[in-house]
């Protein structure tokens, strides 16, 4: 039996990740085969033309579960009434550049749609900000949208957490479905920090399980931390798939909570939870339900992980003092 359609927002729909996320939301990866979608595509005025041949395509693909396209390049109008807004709409870095150099190119963005979500969205909104630099991103669309609970804006780092599973399941011999319980905590950038010493694979903890402190120091944390410049450098073009992959995985974790025995790593707005400073959009591991999400507490934080822990705090801050500089916040 049908439910009631979802309304999901997406900017930057003709991008590169709009390519991939817009089938995968129309073919019902999101909430399954008994939901419909209507999507909202958002551009800016001179993509409008190429979005239109991408509604092309997606009429073709004749999906059961796509209830409507619209498109726009007025985000009042786009907004009005979505239950989820995805916002991807902004400039990737190119090689040689850190996310955080994206500050002040992307960051304007995310205060005009902080408001048009603020003044439109539906009272249910949950926002989810893939755009970098993410965090900071979502700190700017969170301060410019009052009358929105903070508790509705997250920074994705799923492509951080499904990469760092990707990375400890091949070092260990072991599938990505035994392992649970692993944290990506701060900011989606070089100083994040993929943190196993509470994962388990098949039960046992997983750092036990690899043996080998300097292989998590030097390898793993620096592999995943690193993972976007490596695609960017093969590729030639920023991670796309794979992160249109982590958008959905993302909301769908926050929108139907997370399986019993596991969490999931989400930028969140923080409460001072393991002393990271209030109020910055921060990655924390989180049990979700009903759409909401809970910030894992009484995890044992030793030396390394502390360290690390509020080197990427550090990083947030930085970005934190640059855009309100910028008069974004
Ligand atoms: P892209 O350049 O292919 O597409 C971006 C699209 O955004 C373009 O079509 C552009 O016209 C549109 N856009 C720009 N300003 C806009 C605005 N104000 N409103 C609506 N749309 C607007 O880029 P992409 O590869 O799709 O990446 C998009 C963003 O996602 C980049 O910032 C990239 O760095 C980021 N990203 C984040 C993650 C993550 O894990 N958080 C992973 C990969 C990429
Ligand atoms: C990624 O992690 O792949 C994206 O954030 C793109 C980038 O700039 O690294």
């Amino acid at each position: 039996m049908s439910t009631s359609p979802v309304k999901v927002a997406v900017t930057g729909a003709a991008g590169q990740i709009g390519y991939s996320l817009l089938f995968r939301l129309a073919s019902g990866a999101l909430l399954g085969p008994d939901t419909p979608v209507q999507l909202r595509l958002l551009e800016i005025t001179p993509a409008l033309k190429a979005l239109e041949g991408v509604v092309m395509e997606l009429d073709d693909c004749a999906f059961p579960t796509l209830d409507s396209v619209e498109i726009g390049d007025d985000p009042n109008h786009i907004f009005d009434g979505v239950n989820l807004a995805l916002l991807v709409g902004a400039r990737p870095r190119t090689k040689g550049m850190e996310r955080g150099d994206l500050l002040s190119a992307n960051g304007a963005i995310f205060t005009g749609q902080g408001k048009a979500l603020n003044d439109h969205a539906a009272d249910d909104v949950r926002i989810g900000v893939t755009g970098n630099p993410a965090n900071t991103n979502a700190l700017i669309a969170m301060s410019n949208a009052p009358d929105i609970p903070r508790e509705r804006f997250s920074a994705l780092t799923r492509l951080d957490h499904n990469r760092a599973m990707s990375q400890l399941a091949t070092k260990t011999g072991s599938k990505v479905t035994d392992i649970k319980k692993l944290t990506i905590w701060g900011n989606h950038s070089a100083t994040q920090y993929p943190d196993i010493f509470h994962a388990e694979i098949g039960g046992q903890n997983a750092a036990e399980v690899v043996g080998d402190q300097g292989w998590i120091a030097d390898t793993f944390i620096p592999t995943v931390a690193q993972r976007g410049a490596a695609i960017i450098e093969a590729r030639g073009a920023s991670s796309a798939a794979s992160a249109a992959s982590a958008t959905i995985d993302a909301a769908r974790t926050w929108l139907t909570g997370t399986p019993e025995g596991d969490w999931a790593s989400m930028a969140v707005c923080s409460d001072g939870s393991y002393d990271i400073p209030e109020g910055l959009i921060y990655s924390f591991p989180v049990t979700t339900s009903n759409g909401e999400w809970q910030i894992v507490q009484g995890l044992e934080i030793d030396e390394f992980s502390r360290g690390k822990m509020d080197a990427t705090a550090q990083e947030l801050i930085e970005e934190r003092d640059a855009v309100k500089e910028l008069g974004l916040i």
